[in-house]
C-alpha cells in the first residue's frame, strides 16, 4: 500500500503555529482535496479537531495514542491512504511511509509543531515529482518516494 504524507510546511519545518492552530495560511489546499479524494485520510485527534469543513468523499480515520500505526493501516484494506498530520502523528506512522508530499511556504514560524514531532525514523527520498501551485509563481509541491533499500531504523 502506498502510504502518503501531506504536508504544507514552513522553510523551518513547522506545519502549524501550534497545536490548536486552524491553518489559513497554505496555498495548496485545493491540491490536498484532489488528490485525498477517494482515499482513506488517517490523521491525529488534535488535527481533527482544527479541520473546519467536513471532507467529504474521503475515510476519515482519527489516530489515538493507544493506537498501533501498523494495525491502523493494515485495517484499511486500500491501495493508497494518506497521513494527514500533525506533528505527532506523522511522527509514529513515518516508518510505514512510501511518500511524502510537502509543499513548502514562504514562510518562518521560528517555533511551533513540527513536521515529525518525535524523532521519525531516518528516511533516504527520491524526488519524483514537483507540482506547481495554482496562481503561486514559484510555489510546488514536492513528491518524494521514500527509497525502501535504504531506509534507517536508528
Ligand atoms: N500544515 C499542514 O499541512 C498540517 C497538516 C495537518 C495538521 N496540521 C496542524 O497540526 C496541528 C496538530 O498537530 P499535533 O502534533 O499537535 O496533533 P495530532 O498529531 O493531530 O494529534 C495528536 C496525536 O497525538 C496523541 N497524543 C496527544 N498527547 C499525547 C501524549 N502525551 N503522548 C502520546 N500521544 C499523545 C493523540 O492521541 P489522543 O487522541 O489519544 O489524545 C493524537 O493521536 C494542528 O494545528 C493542525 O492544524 C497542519
Amino acid at each position: 500500500m502506498d502510504v502518503i504524507l501531506i504536508a504544507a510546511i514552513s522553510q523551518d519545518g513547522y506545519i502549524a503555529h501550534h497545536s490548536q492552530e486552524k491553518i489559513t495560511w497554505s496555498k495548496d489546499l485545493y491540491l490536498f482535496k484532489k488528490q485525498t479524494m477517494g482515499w482513506p485520510v488517517i490523521m491525529g485527534s488534535n488535527t481533527f479537531g482544527c479541520i473546519q469543513k467536513e471532507l467529504k468523499g474521503r475515510d476519515i480515520v482519527v489516530a489515538h495514542r493507544n493506537d498501533d500505526p501498523g494495525e491502523v493501516l493494515a485495517k484499511l484494506n486500500s491501495k493508497k491512504c494518506f497521513i494527514a498530520g500533525g506533528g505527532k502523528t506523522n511522527a509514529r506512522f513515518s516508518p510505514y511511509l512510501t511518500h511524502l508530499y510537502i509543499t513548502p511556504h514562504p514562510l518562518i514560524f521560528g517555533d511551533g509543531v513540527q513536521l515529525f514531532f518525535e524523532k521519525p525514523c531516518k528516511m533516504d527520498l527520491i524526488l519524483e515529482s514537483t507540482v506547481p501551485i495554482k496562481g503561486e509563481k514559484f510555489l510546488y509541491q514536492f513528491q518524494y518516494r521514500v527509497n525502501s533499500d535504504l531506509r534507517h531504523n536508528t
